[in-house]
C-alpha cells in the first residue's frame, strides 16, 4: 500500500487500510472501499490528513506498527475517559493519577516489547486533534526518546505520566481560546502561556505525582536559548523531562492538522526540529529523537534526486533519512519494481530523497501521474 496525502487523493483509489473515526468505536471508511469525490470531501471535513491506498506492486508494503492496534485503541479509550474526568472535576484525584500511571506503564510495556523500532507518526495518529490523543502521542514519543537515553524503567513510567498530563492546565483556559479557528491575538497568547503553571497548580495537590513530573509539566514550553515560557530558562537549567517533552510535543503538533494549516509531513517536521537544535531544542536529545522516528514512513511516495519515482519499503534506525525504496517506473537506476537501498548500498550514496508526494515541489512523472494528479 502507499500513503497519499488527502490533497492528492483521487476518486477511484481503493483504500488499503480502514480509517477509524476520532472516537475509535467505528470506521469512517472501510478497507477496500473506493474513494469518490464526496467521500474525499467527507474525509476532509473529519480532518483526515491522508489515506493508505492500494497500488499494484506495493501490496507487501505495510506501515510500521509500534503498538498493536487493539491495545492502542484500548489505551486511547481509557485515556479519553480519564481526560473527560479531568475536565469535569475541579481537582485531580489520587485515583485519577494512579489510573493515568497505569496507562503510562502499559505504554512502556508496549514500547519495550515492540518488534518495530521506529515510530511512523501517520500510523500512531488517532486521526483527530483532541488534547488527549495529542498527549498520548507525546507520551509514546517521549518514552521512546527517554528509552533511547537509557534511563531506568521507573523514570520511563514517570516521563510517560508527565507527557500524558503535560497539557492538563489547558483545562483552565477558556475553551473559545483553545479551539479558536486561526492565529490567536497577543492577549489570548498571554493567557495560553499560563497553562504550564496552571497544570502544576492542579497536580501539586496530588502527593502521588513526583517532583520530576511537576518540573516537566512546568517546563515543556521552555526553549534552550531562553526564549520560551513561563520562565525563559536556558539550556540544562530546563529540567530533563521538559526538554524531552519540548521535542515530542512540537513534532506531534506539526504533523497534526490545524484549522489554519495542513499537517506537515514527517520529514518536514524532522527538518524543522533539526534546524532548531541549540535554539529551541537540546541538540543531544534531537540526536536521540532522530533514532526513533521515520522521516519517510513505509508507503511514502518519494522522488529521488535523479528524478526517479519510488515508494518507501523499509527504514533504518541508524539513519532515518536513508530508506530502502522500490522504483515505481523503469529509470536509469533499474526496472520498475527494483529496490534501491539508500542506507547500505554504496552505489546509491550519491542519491537523496528530493521530494515527497504532498510537497509543493513534487514533480509528476508518468509512474506517479496515475496516483497524484
Ligand atoms: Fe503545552
Amino acid at each position: 500500500m502507499i500513503y497519499v496525502p488527502l490533497n492528492n487523493a483521487q476518486p477511484g483509489m481503493k483504500l488499503a487500510k480502514s480509517i477509524p473515526s476520532s472516537i475509535g468505536y467505528f470506521s469512517l471508511l472501510k478497507n477496500g472501499e473506493v474513494l469518490t469525490s464526496s467521500l474525499i470531501e467527507k474525509l476532509r471535513e473529519h480532518g483526515i490528513d491522508g489515506v493508505y491506498v492500494e497500488l499494484a506492486g506495493s501490496e507487501d508494503i505495510e506501515p510500521s506498527c509500534i503498538m498493536e492496534p487493539e491495545v492502542r485503541q484500548q489505551i486511547t479509550n481509557e485515556f479519553r475517559k480519564l481526560y473527560t474526568d479531568y475536565l469535569t472535576r475541579p481537582a485531580i484525584s489520587y485515583k485519577a493519577v494512579e489510573a493515568t500511571k497505569k496507562i503510562a506503564e502499559n505504554i512502556v510495556d508496549q514500547v519495550l516489547g515492540r518488534d518495530e523500532y521506529l515510530v511512523d507518526i501517520m500510523e500512531i495518529k488517532g486521526y483527530d486533534s483532541y488534547t488527549y490523543s495529542h498527549s498520548l502521542n507525546v507520551g509514546i514519543l517521549s518514552i521512546l526518546m527517554a528509552n533511547e537515553m537509557g534511563i531506568t524503567r521507573n523514570r520511563l513510567e514517570d516521563i510517560g505520566l508527565c507527557a500524558l498530563m503535560h497539557d492538563i492546565g489547558k483545562v483552565d483556559i477558556p475553551i473559545q481560546i483553545i479551539n479558536k479557528n486561526g492565529p490567536v491575538t497577543d492577549s489570548e497568547f498571554a493567557i495560553i502561556k499560563t497553562h504550564p503553571e496552571k497544570g502544576v497548580e492542579r497536580l501539586r495537590k496530588c502527593f502521588n505525582v513526583s517532583h520530576e513530573v511537576l518540573q516537566g509539566v512546568q517546563s515543556h514550553h521552555e526553549k534552550v536559548d531562553g526564549t520560551g515560557y513561563p520562565y525563559g530558562y536556558k539550556g540544562t537549567r530546563i529540567p530533563m523531562f521538559g526538554r524531552i517533552l519540548a521535542v515530542s510535543d512540537v513534532y506531534d503538533a506539526l504533523t497534526s492538522q490545524r484549522s489554519y494549516r495542513g499537517a506537515w509531513l514527517p520529514n518536514q517536521a524532522i527538518e524543522y526540529i533539526v534546524a532548531k537544535s541549540d535554539a529551541q531544542f537540546d541538540r543531544d536529545l534531537v540526536g536521540n529523537f532522530m533514532h526513533i522516528v521515520c522521516a519517510y514512513p513505509a508507503g511514502t511516495v518519494v522522488q529521488l534526486s535523479d528524478g526517479s519515482p519510488a515508494v518507501v519499503v523499509k527504514n533504518f534506525s541508524e539513519n532515518v533519512l536513508r530508506p530502502q525504496v522500490r522504483l515505481l517506473e523503469s529509470t536509469e537506476l533499474g526496472p520498475k519494481g527494483a529496490e534501491i537501498n539508500l542506507f547500505e548500498d554504496r552505489e546509491y550514496f550519491h542519491l537523496t530523497v528530493k521530494a515527497v508526494l504532498g510537497d509543493a515541489n513534487f514533480e509528476l512523472t508518468p509512474g506517479v501521474a496515475k496516483i497524484a494528479q
